[in-house]
């Protein structure tokens, strides 16, 4: 696996472990770490080989950037990755949007229990959002005894004074926190790939969609103040980054919380004066907050990907009520129509919902109809999942399976033929494409992104990754693009 280290810290002093514990954060996790590191040394003569550890994402992208920052934590206090769970400290970083993912974990677990039973000095610790939930924690108490390490979404930054206990106590250590206003800058960072980047501009969600348990495990919504996002970014663009991903649950209300307000369009602004940073992403949007302003900065920008993920979960007015989401088809429509007269060009990819309580076949054909009506480059169709503890769980009209399944493979049908031929459009041309990695089936290949965030696998090897290449994209293969190199 290709990682890449980096500390974002220019607070860390030398820290002596036999002072007293900083109260202030970052300086606290700091001294944590410094302790970790003796314990796992210690460890690690005892043992006789260095300590490994694996963490394995199940969620969103959100998760996926925690995830990072568990893994540089871990290899400061000197634990090495691996690949598999086959490690001596193994992390899972939950989601709970929808039950299967929360089925998976329990799943993983159970496995994982039979594999400490032969190693019984493996350390396996639980986070992520499934651990915002009590049933959860209740039953991980109950038929799990084995994990030593259970904590939230909102302590995350705690990790490395978490780990410190891990190490030191015999029994179960729980720390759940219900909520937080706190925002931890400077932790340590260990990135997936050396040329892009994750960057949260916000945490916490304040939408409360009638279906969705986001704004239940993640808290109220935070923003970052713009210099430190900023600060964050000229470091990873010093780092060899070329690409950065901001993120949030809604990034389009970013800024408002903040003492001095800001705009997404304006943050937009700033980070593209950022030099050296080739290309800008960001995720999620949601409709009822896209400004004519974003549209107008993303129209001039050089540097911002021609790719909205627009969710649209329904295009039925009715269901869309229900769900709380603040628009209807129409204005959904409306906003499309203003993305494509502004960039022409521009990607537009979708989620859809399936089955929400209520929704009936007209309903279904609506969300058909936005389908034909949008075109859409690429869409994540769900079916509904009932999580306890939202609106849609409690209410009367959930809808019977055999029916959804219907609704559902009529509409993921129509999404994947259109989306064939849309891919079709640009076949033959040339674009600048970034390479990630080695073509993971073909050696001689490499795969890469367009600007649209489309895949393209070419001839070509190690070097080019990282790089921004100008690719013939020859042959449309419905999903993705087999190219050569200009
Ligand atoms: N903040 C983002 C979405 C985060 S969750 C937004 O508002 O667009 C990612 C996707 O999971 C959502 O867009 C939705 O389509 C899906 N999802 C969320 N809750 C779900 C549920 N209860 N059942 C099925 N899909 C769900
Ligand atoms: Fe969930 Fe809605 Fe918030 Fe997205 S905006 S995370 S769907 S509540
Ligand atoms: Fe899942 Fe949490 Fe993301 S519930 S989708 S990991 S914010």
């Amino acid at each position: 696996m290709e990682t890449v280290k980096s500390i974002q810290a220019d607070t860390k002093n030398d820290i002596n472990i036999n002072t007293e514990v900083p109260v202030t954060e970052p300086q606290r996790q700091f001294y944590y770490m410094d302790l970790a590191k003796q314990l796992v040394s210690e460890r690690t003569k005892a043992c006789g080989h260095p300590l490994t550890f694996h963490v394995e994402t199940f969620g969103c992208q959100m998760n996926a950037r925690d995830s990072e920052k568990l893994r540089g934590i871990l290899e400061t206090i000197g634990y090495e990755q691996v690949d598999t769970e086959d490690a001596d400290f193994v992390i899972y970083n939950t989601c709970t949007v929808r039950e299967n993912a929360n089925n998976k974990v329990y799943g993983r677990l159970g496995t994982l229990g039979s594999y400490k039973k032969k190693h019984p000095q493996m350390m396996i610790a639980l986070c992520g959002c499934m651990m915002q939930e009590e049933h959860v924690v209740e039953r991980l108490k109950k038929d799990f005894r084995f994990v030593n390490l259970v904590f939230g979404t909102h302590n995350i930054f705690k990790f490395a004074e978490l780990v410190v206990r891990a190490l030191t106590e015999k029994q179960m250590v729980v720390d759940i926190w219900e909520g937080t206003t706190e925002i931890v800058e400077d932790l340590p960072v260990e990135r997936k790939y050396s040329f892009k980047s994750g960057v949260n501009i916000m945490f916490g969600c304040n939408n409360f969609c009638s279906y969705c348990i986001v704004p239940y495990v993640r808290g109220r919504e935070r923003s970052r103040e713009p210099k430190d996002i900023i600060r964050e970014i000229e470091r990873l663009v010093a780092d060899g980054v070329v690409e950065i991903m901001l993120l949030g649950q809604n990034v389009n209300s970013y800024g408002k919380t903040l003492e001095h307000p800001v705009t997404f369009a304006q943050l937009l602004r700033e980070v593209e004066q950022i030099e050296g940073l080739e290309r800008i992403r960001f995720m999620t949007s949601h409709p009822k907050d896209l400004s004519d302003e974003l549209i107008e900065v993303m129209a001039q920008s050089k540097k911002i990907c021609k790719h909205m993920h627009l969710p649209l979960q329904s295009g039925s007015s009715r269901i869309l009520k229900a769900m709380n989401r603040h628009y209807d088809k129409e204005q959904y429509l409306t906003l499309v129509d203003k993305l494509r007269a502004a960039i022409p060009d521009i990607a537009i990819t979708t989620d859809i919902i399936v089955g929400f309580p209520g929704e009936t076949k007209e309903d279904a054909l609506e969300t058909l109809d936005v389908v034909r009506r949008v075109r859409y480059d690429s869409a994540f169709t769900f079916i509904y999942s009932k999580r306890s503890g939202t609106p849609a769980a409690e209410m009367e009209n959930q809808v019977p399976e055999q029916e959804i399944k219907e609704n559902f493979d009529m509409i993921l049908k129509e999404v994947q033929h259109i989306a064939t031929e849309k891919a079709h459009l640009i076949e033959g041309q040339v674009q600048p494409v970034l390479v990630e990695q080695i073509n993971e089936h073909d050696a001689s290949l490499v795969t890469g992104r367009l600007s649209n965030n489309s895949v393209v696998h070419f001839p070509g090897d190690s070097s080019l990754i990282g790089k921004i290449v100008d690719v013939r994209l020859a042959q449309c293969k419905g999903f993705y693009y087999i190219g050569e190199q200009v």
